[in-house]
């Protein structure tokens, strides 16, 4: 039997920060000792809310070492691979819904040296993924409808979670789970249980103070007995 040691990493999403001073809040982040910085990008058409683009990453990148993930909540990903990677993120995530072929904007990030990632909104079935699951290296399961942050968990996601991570070690995948949306202390333990990897958190860290909301969910991640 292979056992793989998980690690529990912290995404805090920028969307809750205060954009006045985003890369003072992004340097919290970091000395709080967060694992990737997950950017939401927003076109008003996949979701209805618009946010940043590749232009303010680029201006942001030099706040941190940290990995960059972008969350591109946008219609047309493959128009806008490249100035993405120029901005430089280091992972880009897609969503499975976008009315393109996900294969070839999957490959398309590929084909540039950054990690590709797969996003399923809270009706997507857990089956609509599967295929796409040997392409890619992450696979973000959101736990709200995209589009804002603040928003409550969708308790019925935790049995998405659980098929995930069933599937992805039954069949030895190397594919980390991020859970997206609604993620807080509270909840916390019971969303690394079902099989996240990756916890993504806007309002859960950076409503109150940013380097303490980080230290308790790493609290809480360290609580959590990984068998
Ligand atoms: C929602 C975004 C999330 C959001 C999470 O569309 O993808 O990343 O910022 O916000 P909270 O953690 O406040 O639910
Ligand atoms: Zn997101």
């Amino acid at each position: 039997m292979v056992i793989r040691m998980r690690k529990i990493m912290i995404a805090p999403s920028i969307l809750s920060a205060d954009f006045s001073k985003l890369c003072d809040e992004i340097k919290k982040c970091e000395k709080g000792g967060a694992d990737i910085i997950h950017l939401d990008v927003m076109d008003g058409h996949f979701v209805p809310n618009i946010t940043f683009g590749p232009v303010v990453i680029k201006s942001i990148r030099k706040c941190s070492k940290m990995p960059y993930d972008a969350h591109l909540m946008i219609e047309r990903p493959d128009k806008f691979i490249k100035d993405f990677v120029n901005a430089g993120v280091d992972i880009i995530t897609v969503h499975r819904e976008v009315s393109i072929d996900i294969r070839s904007v999957i490959r398309k990030i590929k084909n540039y040296a950054v990690e590709a990632g797969i996003a399923i909104n809270p009706d997507t079935p857990f089956e609509k993924v599967k295929e796409h699951l040997s392409d890619v290296n992450y696979l973000l399961i959101m736990s709200v409808y995209p589009g804002f942050s603040g928003q409550s968990f969708i308790e019925r996601t935790i049995g998405k979670i659980r098929d995930a991570r069933k599937y992805i070690d039954s069949n030895g995948l190397d594919v980390k789970i991020g859970v997206d949306g609604g993620v807080k202390h509270h909840n916390a333990k019971k969303i690394i249980e079902a099989g996240a990897d990756i916890l993504v958190s806007a309002s859960g860290i950076f409503k109150g103070d940013i380097v303490k909301n980080i230290a308790e969910f790493r609290k809480i991640v360290e609580s959590v007995n990984l068998h």
